[in-house]
This record gives structure tokens, C-alpha cells and sequence, in this order.
């Protein structure tokens, strides 16, 4: 579909017997595979879309940066195609960034709120920087020196040490484009503080962590739980990339929660 100017790529799959629809957006710098199994779990009672973010997968070019905004506004334009009024919103991450401004702008078209392995707060300016350089290097050199570090870093120091965990977690992640990395690399440097939004969602909300995750710190999971008076599962033993990690027991929590959403 054309949204906002580019093709904007997704899948679209299972009938939903009249429940609202799932929309998964992936992280960073995922594409929209590293869904497969969530939507395998979902399809046979939900329609799940899982949308390829602008630079990432098979969707079109990003400009010279994308803002979490940018990114929540092509979420909406997409949801306008397919003519969805209200969905159950999941963000991994990058994509939790993207579902908070999505729910501070559109929040009537957000029915529940699953937010997994990510924070409400910005970059600190160190983070940020260090964001900066990175965009710059991969500009230069390419995406493959980030997706080896990344494909290992988003996994618990017990999963990183199976090559074939790690080589599964690099395929969400390629074929990327370096572009389109740097722009949201970029966009999320530049990031608002998201925090005040938990207070004024109202409906139901999930988060989801591992206490092994050394990107975003599992605490950050219990404060935005607590500031939406949030259902929080913390899963033993996974890193960042809990759906995978964890995969039968993330499917069920989220399987068990979704009825919840109305
Ligand atoms: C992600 O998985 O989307 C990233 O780790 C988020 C980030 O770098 O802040």
C-alpha cells in the first residue's frame, strides 16, 4: 500500500472472528519477520497485521531521518487503508517509541496496548550521541557491523552463546537498509519523553520484559506498568527479544491477555 508518499509493506493474516485486529511493530532494527511466530499464535482467532516501519524490510526508502512520529503516522495512514477504526497496538522496543506517540495522537483507534521490552523516557544526551555517531558509521560503512553486534546484544548472555538463536535473531534483522537505519537511528536520538502519555491511556495495557535484557533494563517495564496500572510479566531468563527467547510462554501470556481488550 502507498502510504504517506512510499509502499509501506505488511502482512495481513487470519480472518478475526469479529475481534479487533493486532497491529505488531517491530523494533529496531527488525523488520516485520521477526513477528512470524506471534502472528503463527494469533492468526486463528485474529487478523494481525505486521507492518515493515519506512527504511526497514521491503518498505520504502526513509528520508534523512525518521521520527517516532513519522513512523506512528504511517501506522495510521495504514490503518486508514484497511479501514480499521480500532486495533490492539503491539511495539517491541523502537516500536513501543512508535505505539506511545501513535496512542498520545490517535488514541481513539487504540483499543489495547502492548508495550515489550521498551521504555517511555528519551535518549539521555550521551545516548543520543553516541546514536549520532553510529547513524554517521553506518552511513558510511553499511548496516552489517550493527546487525552482527545487535543480532547477539538482543539476546540474554545464555542465548547469545547459541549461534543458531543468534543467526535466527540476524534474519529479522536483514536484509537491512543501511539508510534507513541511520534515519531512525537519527529519529531516535532526537526522541520526546513519552512518559506523560501512560497516564492518560485508559484502556487495557500489557507489558511484557525479560530480566536479562541489557539494551533496556527490565526496570523500565515496572514503572510503565505501574504508571498504566498495567498487567507486567517479567520473563525469567530472556534477553531483549523475549518473543523469541521465551516464545511458548510469551505466545500464552499474550494469547491469555487479548480477550481483555474489547
Ligand atoms: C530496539 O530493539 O528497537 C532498540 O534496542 C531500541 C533502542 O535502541 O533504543
Amino acid at each position: 500500500m502507498t502510504v504517506n508518499g512510499r509502499t509501506l509493506h505488511f502482512t495481513d493474516t487470519g480472518a478475526g472472528k469479529g475481534l479487533i485486529p493486532v497491529v505488531l511493530v517491530h523494533g529496531f532494527p527488525f523488520h516485520s519477520g521477526v513477528w512470524d511466530a506471534t502472528v503463527a499464535a494469533l492468526k486463528d482467532d485474529y487478523r494481525v497485521i505486521a507492518p515493515d516501519l519506512r527504511g526497514f524490510g521491503q518498505s520504502g526508502p526513509a528520508t534523512e531521518v525518521s521520527s517516532m512520529s513519522d513512523f506512528a503516522d504511517d501506522i495510521h495512514g495504514l490503518l486508514d487503508g484497511l479501514k480499521l477504526p480500532k486495533v490492539t497496538l503491539f511495539g517491541h522496543s523502537m516500536g513501543g517509541y512508535v505505539v506511545l506517540d501513535f496512542v498520545k495522537r490517535y488514541s481513539k483507534q487504540v483499543a489495547g496496548l502492548g508495550l515489550i521490552s521498551t521504555r517511555s523516557g528519551p535518549d539521555s544526551a550521551e545516548a543520543a550521541q553516541k546514536r549520532v555517531a553510529t547513524a554517521g558509521k553506518v552511513k558510511a560503512e553499511g548496516a552489517d557491523f550493527l546487525v552482527s553486534d545487535m543480532s547477539s546484544k538482543v539476546l540474554s548472555p545464555a542465548h547469545r552463546k547459541q549461534p543458531e538463536l543468534v543467526k535466527v535473531a540476524a534474519g529479522f534483522m536483514t536484509p537491512a537498509q543501511p539508510e534507513g537505519v541511520a534515519a531512525a537511528l537519527l529519529g531516535m536520538a532526537r526522541r520526546p519523553d513519552s512518559t506523560p502519555v501512560l497516564a492518560t491511556y485508559r484502556g487495557p495495557a500489557l507489558v511484557l520484559t525479560g530480566d536479562a535484557d541489557e539494551l533496556i533494563p527490565a526496570k523500565e517495564s515496572e514503572t510503565m506498568s505501574e504508571a498504566l496500572k498495567a498487567k507486567l510479566v517479567v520473563f525469567k531468563g530472556a534477553g531483549h527479544l523475549v518473543s523469541l527467547e521465551k516464545a511458548i510462554e510469551f505466545h500464552s501470556v499474550v494469547r491469555a491477555w487479548l480477550p481483555k481488550v474489547k
